[in-house]
Formats: C-alpha cells, structure tokens, sequence
C-alpha cells in the first residue's frame, strides 16, 4: 500500500480508470483521494461510485495530495497548473497523462523543481487492461519512479520508456485501441456476411482478439510462429493470408501507426509552443 494523498485532477474517463485501479490495488483509501472536475454533478457520480472526496477547486484538491495526477485534455493543462500554483511544492510529484503535453513544459510553468511524471496509457486501463508507457522528468526521484509505475500496474502494463518514444507509444498503443475496434466490426460483418446471426458473430470475433492476444502474452512465442501453427497447407487459413496479404494488411497497419506517431508530434509542437 502507498497510502499517499492522491488528487486526480480531472476526474473523467481516464480519471476514474486510475481511481478504480487504485482502489481495486489497495493503493490508498479512498478517503485519501481528491476527485476534480468542472461539474459537481458529475462529479458526485463519482463519489457515489467509490466513495472519494470531490471538488470543483483544483487549488484545494492539491493542497494535501502527496501526489497531483494531471488527467485533464493537453489544453486544459497549462491553466490548471497556473491554478494550482501557489499551493504545488517539491514534496509533491505530479504525473500527467496529457497527451502531447512535454515533461520540460509542465516543469516550466510549475517552476518549483517539482518532480514530473508523463505517461501514455490507453482507454483499456478502465478494464484493468491498460497499456501505459512511463517517462519521467529531469527532478524525479527513485521513489517516485516505483510509485508511478505502481499506480499504471493498477490498471494494466507498464513499460518505462525515453520521452522521445511517446509519439509512437500514442500511435501503436494509445490510439491502437481504435484499430483493434475496426478488425472486430471487420470481423463481426464478415461472420454475417457469411451468414451467422449478429450476436453469436460478435461473441466470436470479440473472443477471437480476446484469446489470441492472450495466447501472445502467455506463451511469449513469436505471433509468426504461432500463425504458423495454426495454418494447414491447402487450408483455410493460408487462403485467408494470402487474401489479408493481397490487401496490403500489414503495411496498412505499420503505415496507421507511423502516420499516427507523426500526427501526435506534430500536435504536441503545437501544444508546447
Ligand atoms: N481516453 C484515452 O484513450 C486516453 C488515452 C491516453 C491519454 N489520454 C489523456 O487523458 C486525458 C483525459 O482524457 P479523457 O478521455 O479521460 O477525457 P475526459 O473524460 O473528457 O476527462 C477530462 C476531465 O477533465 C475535466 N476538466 C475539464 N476542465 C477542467 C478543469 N479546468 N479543471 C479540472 N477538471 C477539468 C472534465 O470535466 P468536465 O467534463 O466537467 O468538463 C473531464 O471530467 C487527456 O489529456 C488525454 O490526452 C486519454
């Protein structure tokens, strides 16, 4: 247990995923942790729902937290650090999972030698199942490493990786969510087309990227070598490649996550300009 004072600071969707994750780890009590946002009332959702405290006042909510976990959009950002300002010390660490949003800008607008954590996970990390990747700022402590890394495994896996690698960790695993949707809607309408009811489609598409990405993880084989396994000469499966492979599928899938790797560093040059 951590049993830090926590504020999460803009408690929407990602928000809530950590202060689940938190709670379900046994981090910190609830009692400990500070939920704000812009609207009681929904805001009082999220108390009914785990019991932290809630606020509209950013400044108050980071008064007694241990630890500030920035989880508003890039844009809000500048203006809830220049909010919380006065009250931000270097006995505090802040984390920020803003995309875009560079460790050395939030360091200049805090301006206090306050240690800053930046992380990328992805919208799996309500589940439990979150992809995050780390980097930390130059006032970080060793302590604070451990904390960060323990709070994202609250809610999925961690990898720490060089600031400069964010970019690509948004293209393959923070957008990425969004293509594996596209290969399930993709799959479901082949099973009707091909003429299985709808629902019983979905449960199989749904499984199929479910077990499959298991089996990746569990086994720790090479995904060649298991599509290998699984593909009998003269069969279905080989036929079904070769489609795929006619159609360009890997190169598409390489291409979306460089194009995407490029958008999120064009965005965040205008963000921290
Ligand atoms: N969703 C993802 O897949 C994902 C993945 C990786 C990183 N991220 C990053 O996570 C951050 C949050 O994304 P999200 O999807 O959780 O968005 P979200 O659901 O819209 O959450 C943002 C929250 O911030 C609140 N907020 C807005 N202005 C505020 C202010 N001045 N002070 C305090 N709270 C304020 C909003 O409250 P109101 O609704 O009341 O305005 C909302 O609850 C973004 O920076 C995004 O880049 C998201």
């Amino acid at each position: 247990m951590l049993n830090k004072t926590i504020a999460v600071i803009g408690a929407g969707n990602m928000g809530a995923a950590l202060i689940r994750g938190i709670l379900n780890a046994n981090l910190t009590p609830a009692k400990k942790i500070y939920g704000s946002g812009t609207r009681m009332e929904k805001l009082e959702i999220l108390q009914k729902e785990f019991g932290v405290n809630i606020t509209t006042d950013n400044k108050e909510a980071a008064r007694h937290a241990d630890i500030v976990i920035l989880c508003v959009k890039a844009y809000v950002i500048r203006k809830v650090l220049e909010e919380m300002h006065d009250v931000l010390h270097k006995d505090q660490f802040v984390i920020s999972i803003a995309a875009g949003v560079t460790t050395d800008a939030m360091e200049k607008i805090i301006g206090k030698n306050i240690p800053v954590v930046r992380c990328m996970p992805n919208i799996a990390s309500t589940v439990g199942l979150g992809a995050t990747a780390i980097s930390f700022g130059k006032h970080v402590h060793v302590q604070q490493h451990d904390i960060a890394i323990k709070i994202f495994e609250a809610v999925g896996e961690v990898v720490i990786v060089g600031e400069q690698h964010l970019d690509a960790v948004t293209g393959l695993s923070g957008s990425g969510p969004a293509y594996i949707y596209m290969v399930i809607e993709s799959l479901i309408d082949g099973g009707v087309k091909m003429g299985l009811p709808r629902d019983i489609s979905t449960k199989l598409a749904i499984q199929t990227v479910l077990g499959s990405a298991k089996l990746v993880k569990e086994s720790n084989v090479h995904p060649a070598i298991l599509r290998d396994q699984v593909t009998t000469p003269g069969g279905t499966t080989i036929n079904a490649i070769h489609e795929l492979e006619s159609h360009g599928l890997r190169s598409m899938l390489i291409d979306a996550v460089a194009t995407a790797t490029i958008r999120s560093r064009e965005l965040s040059e205008l963000i921290n300009k």
